[in-house]
Parts: C-alpha cells; structure tokens; sequence
C-alpha cells in the first residue's frame, strides 16, 4: 500500500513539534518537517510532491501548512495553491498556530448550547487570528456578531478583511473602551467568546454574572488571569451566571478530535483545501 506523506510547512526556525506529533497520531506513515519555510522555497517543495507519484497515489501526499504567524501561513497556502498544474494537485490544510482547529471547535462548542441563527454574539479581542475565524464562523451560521478591539479602527478593519474574504456580512466592530460600553455589548448577547491574547482578562467574573441572556460564555485563553473572570481552562459547559462556560482546555478534546480527522481527511482525495470553513465543517460533524 502506498504509504501516506504529510509535508509540513513551517516559517518558525523549528517546524512546531505539537503539529508533528498530531499529524503521527493521525495516521500519517512519514512526516517531511520543513522550518523557515519563505514563499520563494514553496514551488520547488510542493512540485516535488506534485510529479513523484501519479494519478490516484497523488491522495497519498498532501500539505500542512503551520507556524506561528498566520498571515505568513495563509501566504504559504495561496503560494503552494499558484504551484499546482490543474488536476496536478494535492490536498491541503492551513492551522497555523491552531487558529482554524481552535475556533471551530468554540464555536461548535457555543452550538450545542444554544442555536447561532439570530443569536447575537460577541467575539471579544476579535482582532487576532482566533478571533478572525471566530468571527467568520459564527457569522457562517447566521449569528449576529459584534467583533471588539480596544480600538476602533483595528476592529472595523478586522470586520472589512472577514467580510471581503468570506462574503459575510453581518460583522460589527466594536471598540470597548471603557466598562459602560462593554456591559452594554453584552447585556443582549447570547455567546461570548473571549479570543484576546493570552494573559488578557476581557471581562470580570462580576460582570459576566449578572449577563441574564448569556447562554455560554467560551474563554480561548489558557494563561491566567482568565480572559473572562471565573472561568477555569478546564470548564466544560459548567454553570455560569444563566449559562455555561467552557475553558481553553474544556474546548481543547474537540479541537484536537477535529484536528486529527482534518489530516486524515487530507488523505481522501488530491484536492482538499481546508482553510476556517472546511475544518468547521469538519469539527460540526464531530459535534
Ligand atoms: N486552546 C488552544 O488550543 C488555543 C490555540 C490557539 C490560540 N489560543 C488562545 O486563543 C487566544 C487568541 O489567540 P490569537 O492568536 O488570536 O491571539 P492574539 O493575536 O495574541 O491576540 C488577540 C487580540 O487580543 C488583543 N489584546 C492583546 N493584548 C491585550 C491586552 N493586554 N488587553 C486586552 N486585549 C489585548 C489584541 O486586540 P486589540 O489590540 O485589537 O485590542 C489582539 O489582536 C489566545 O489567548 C491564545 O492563547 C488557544
């Protein structure tokens, strides 16, 4: 049989090595680890996993796409995609610094709680590339979503690149300056996700309490203080003021389930590209 290949793509001087293990739990036979990887090195690398196995073997090769900085990452991605000839492809996927495993699974997550259809939404520190993708789904699903940033500019910035990369439209900025204007943004929402960076608290727990409508209450941040006040990273749809809440660790099971079946779907076909929408599918169907 012939044995399955995972190129990774990484632009860290160390290709991740959580990314390595995940791809060998996956099921993939040989790993090719490949750090410091700039634009100018993809075509030569991806035709090299073009022409060295023909028609239906090409399922067996595909491409992860990884490191640190996502925007580097979705460079790699577009550059591996221009190296293809037509039907001479293979598949591949894009979660650099977990950003598509990560907010799939929350906003799956928020779903089971409550439907995202007309449901308002607040992806608060919306601006990273979590919350980009945080944002983009749960407007996929029809939620009405408020994006927040300390600053206005970023934020509405952040909503123009979701909507002409997605086509969604239901995307607001939102500059949260001072505690007035962020009770207010939450005294209606149903979610919040809280996606700032790691170590930031966004909300305290007294706060968050007294939110009658909040059905759940999702914190991607794993280093303390909390991003919301009184979450723990290991809560998984624990009790919280009229909803529940769950922790960067209480979301971690289905991000690492959707990230293994992910790769194994790599393997299906020759021309997969799983970007934010595709592994959201994916992590839907786990549930
Ligand atoms: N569980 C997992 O497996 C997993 C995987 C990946 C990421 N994460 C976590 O998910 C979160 C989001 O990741 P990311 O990479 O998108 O984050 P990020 O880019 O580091 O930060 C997101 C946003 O947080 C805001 N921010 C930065 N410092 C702040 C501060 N001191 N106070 C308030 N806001 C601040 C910034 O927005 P503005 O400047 O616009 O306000 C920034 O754009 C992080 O906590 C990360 O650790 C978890």
């Amino acid at each position: 049989m012939t044995k399955r290949i995972l190129i990774q793509l990484d632009s860290d001087s160390q290709p991740s090595s959580f990314d390595s293990v995940v791809a060998i739990d996956s099921g993939v036979d040989h790993l090719l680890r490949y750090g410091q990887v700039q634009v100018s090195a993809v075509v030569p690398l991806v035709h090299g996993a073009m022409f060295t196995r023909g028609g239906d073997d090409l399922r067996n090769t595909a491409i992860f796409v990884g490191g640190s900085n996502v925007d580097v990452a979705e460079e790699l991605l577009t550059a591996c995609r221009d190296a293809f000839f037509g039907p001479v492809r293979v598949s591949m996927m894009l979660d650099a610094n977990g950003c598509n495993t990560t907010a799939a699974a929350a906003v799956v997550a928020a779903g089971r709680h409550v439907p995202l259809g007309d449901t308002k939404a607040v992806v608060l520190g919306g601006t990273g590339p979590v919350g980009r993708r945080v944002a983009q789904l749960l407007a996929t699903d029809g939620a009405k979503v408020v994006l927040t940033s300390r600053s206005h500019e970023r934020a509405s910035q952040a909503c123009h690149e979701i909507v002409e990369k997605s086509g969604q439209a239901s995307i607001q900025p939102l500059a949260v300056e001072d505690q007035e204007t962020l009770e207010s943004s939450l005294s209606d929402a149903g979610i919040v996700i809280a996606c700032g960076a790691a170590g930031a608290q966004l909300v305290d727990q007294q706060t968050i309490q007294k939110m009658s409508q909040l059905k759940v209450a999702i914190d991607l941040n794993a280093v303390p203080p909390a991003g919301i006040g009184g979450i723990n990273v290991t809560d998984k749809a624990k009790p919280l003021g009229a909803g529940v809440a769950y922790g960067a660790i209480g979301v971690g099971g289905l991000k690492m389930k959707t990230h293994k079946a992910a790769i194994q779907s790599l393997f299906e076909s020759n021309d997969r590209v799983l970007n934010a929408e595709e592994i959201y599918a994916i992590a839907k169907a786990i549930g």
